[in-house]
């Protein structure tokens, strides 16, 4: 598939930030699809419902876009922006034990595709669009990052967020959830198939923008 990047990896591995500077300079659009699953655990805690087909009923005929708004990635749900909503840590801890289930995964597997546009181009990141979602994908990156690190760029968002961070937590929170990405049995947190794989402890943003840019 031309025009379309996937860059998976763990959270706070800074897939988000590069996805965003990757869309600017390329002018393509973006999928988030870690938020897509945050969505899912909001609306699981809003109909108090774990079951995919009732979620599944919540999601049906829905809009869901992801917008620019001062600078920052949006997600709207049928006009509304719950961005804010899907941020926390709970949220985060929340998605990743629904994303353990096949008929969760089957539910956004379509709305996660038809992001795609051939005309315009698509960078899609999260934990299984090289190697499930966009097994085709022209250029595929798999971005990894230390713990500490990784805890650190995710602290600096939270608290951007307004959001109060105790590092510790913040720390096993992060393990707890690389654990269940990587051991769960569907659609497992791995490196895909023809990936390149970037570690971005030690390079700043615009450097690994710039090895990804020397793919294209
Ligand atoms: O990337 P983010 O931290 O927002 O993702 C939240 C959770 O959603 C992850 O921990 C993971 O369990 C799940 N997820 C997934 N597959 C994706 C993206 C996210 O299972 N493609």
């Amino acid at each position: 598939m031309d025009k379309l990047i996937t860059i998976d990896g763990p959270g706070g591995s800074g897939k988000g930030t590069i996805a965003k500077l990757l869309a600017a300079k390329l002018g393509w659009n973006i999928l988030d699809s870690g938020a897509l699953y945050r969505l899912i655990a909001l609306i699981s805690e809003n109909i108090k419902n774990t079951d995919p087909d009732k979620i599944g009923l919540e999601l049906k005929d829905r809009k869901i876009i992801f917008e620019l708004v001062d600078d920052q990635y949006h997600l709207f749900f049928n006009g509304k922006d719950v961005s804010d909503h899907i941020r926390s840590e709970e949220i985060g801890t929340k998605a990743s034990d629904l994303a353990h289930n096949q008929q969760i995964r089957n539910l956004i597997k379509t709305t996660q595709r038809s992001f795609y546009d051939p005309n315009i181009g698509l960078i899609a990141d999260g934990r299984d669009m090289g190697s499930v979602v966009f097994p085709t994908a022209g250029i595929k990156i798999y971005l990894d990052a230390t713990i500490e690190e990784r805890a650190k760029r995710r602290q600096i968002q939270l608290k951007e967020k307004g959001l109060k961070v105790n590092m510790p937590n913040l720390i096993s929170s992060l393990e707890e959830r690389d654990l269940k990405d990587k051991n769960r049995k569907v659609s497992p947190l791995l490196i895909p198939e023809g990936a390149k794989v970037i570690d971005s402890t030690n390079l700043s943003t615009e450097e690994v923008v710039n090895i990804v840019m020397d793919l294209t």
